[in-house]
């Protein structure tokens, strides 16, 4: 019976840190108060809020706490970002652009934004994953409104250059808006340096809970709301706040800032020694993504000829748990869109799979799932119909 677990699917999700617990824990029976309760209950409630902005605002570097809007995680930061710039400037232009490879909760929302009447350019990625300067300039019109680049891929990995799009979009008097859910803690975020107006950020991909993240806009920008009700989040966001979540996400996002040197070192030296190990092992495969301009957590690889699907259930059966795209894509059956748009051939995408690490993996767990991937690759390949040289 198998009872060793590896998780490498980070990218999906990561466990609550015990020092993010800790600091919840108290707002589920102790700290109960409302915080738009005027009472001493409230005002306890309405001081943990006000400390889990301060710490956002200090580790994206934003001028104030009250450019920080609390949401239900990085889903409803991309759709309050996108939907919002879009209605709250739609007099001034109804065109967007974005990229290819956005997260469905970016790429659905201008679908949606499509079916209201605006235009959506999509810019193309070159092999690597990475949006060009020049591709930004061509589609940029008189009346575009809204830039939105993720910062970095979830399925690749790819770090775009934010900094250099996020002035190209000022230049022409644009705003830019960044999905940035899977590059808290992989890179340095300076809202102010980087010239980013919006951008979203959630907790559990950070050692925090899941269902609470946030949206940092910058002080002048308007912002239609998408939900409405009591007013909460200075009119932005109504709903009662998810107060352990909130907490949760600022003590996540502090700790994923401070710790981000040496948790980058620790998850280069784990990649490096699987790749090292991958490449001892096993032929022919090829690594998705950008060589260096990548964050060190995810790892996409194609094995040629063995369907990303099934290493993924052989390898769980082996207690590894990977992913094949992105999570939460994974139970659709189409290839990768991301893949697709780097132009990667339909049948080596079928073959692509995801590691994400976290600092906790150890070498000997490397050495395990190197070798049970070895045994599920040489397996699969045995069956295979497809010469795995040639794919
Ligand atoms: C790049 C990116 N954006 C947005 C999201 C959505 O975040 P959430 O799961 O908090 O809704 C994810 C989650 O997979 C993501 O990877």
């Amino acid at each position: 019976m198998m009872d060793r677990k590896i998780y490498l699917d980070n990218a999906a999700s990561t466990y609550v840190s015990s020092e993010v617990l800790n600091e919840m824990l108290p707002c589920f029976n102790a700290l109960y108060g409302n915080p738009s309760s005027l009472h001493s209950f409230g005002r306890d409630a309405t001081a943990m809020l006000d400390k889990a902005r301060d710490r956002i605002k200090d580790s994206i570097n934003a001028e104030k706490a009250s450019e920080i809007y609390f949401t239900s995680g990085g889903t409803e930061s991309n759709n309050m970002a996108i939907l919002g710039v879009a209605r709250a400037y739609a007099n001034k232009g109804k065109h967007i652009i974005t990229s290819q490879i956005e997260h469905p909760s970016v790429l659905e929302a201008c679908a949606q934004l499509e079916k209201e009447g605006f235009k959506i350019s999509y810019v193309p990625v070159d092999a690597n994953g990475l949006v060009s300067i020049p591709d930004i300039l061509h589609e940029i019109r008189k009346d575009t409104t809204l830039i939105s680049i993720m910062t970095v891929n979830n399925e690749v990995g790819t770090i775009q250059n934010i900094k250099s799009i996020a002035k190209i979009a000022h230049d022409y008097g644009i705003i830019f808006h960044t999905d940035a859910v899977q590059a808290i803690g992989q890179i340095v975020l300076n809202v102010q340096d980087m010239e980013i107006d919006l951008l979203s950020l959630s907790a559990h991909k950070i050692h925090g809970p899941k269902g609470v993240g946030a949206l940092y806009v910058k002080s002048g920008i308007k912002l239609e709301p998408i939900t409405y009700g009591g007013g909460q989040e200075r009119g932005k966001r109504s709903g009662t706040e998810n107060l352990p979540g909130i907490v949760g996400l600022g003590k996540a996002v502090e700790l994923a800032t401070k710790n981000h040197i040496i948790n980058n070192k620790k998850l280069k030296s784990i990649r490096d020694y699987f790749l090292s190990r991958v490449a001892e092992k096993i032929e022919f495969y090829q690594i998705n993504g950008h060589q260096h301009q990548k964050t060190n957590e995810i790892v996409n690889i194609s094995f040629y000829g063995v369907e990303g699907e099934s290493l993924m259930m052989l390898l769980d059966l082996a207690g590894i748990c990977i992913s094949t795209g992105s999570a939460c894509s994974s139970k659709a059956t189409q290839v990768s869109h991301v893949l697709k748009a780097m132009k990667v051939p339909e049948e080596v995408a079928a073959c692509s799979v995801r590691f994400s690490f976290d600092t906790n993996i150890s070498a000997a767990d490397v050495d395990y799932v190197v070798d049970e991937l070895a045994k599920a690759i040489a397996k699969l390949r045995s069956i295979s119909t497809v010469q795995a040289g040639r794919a």
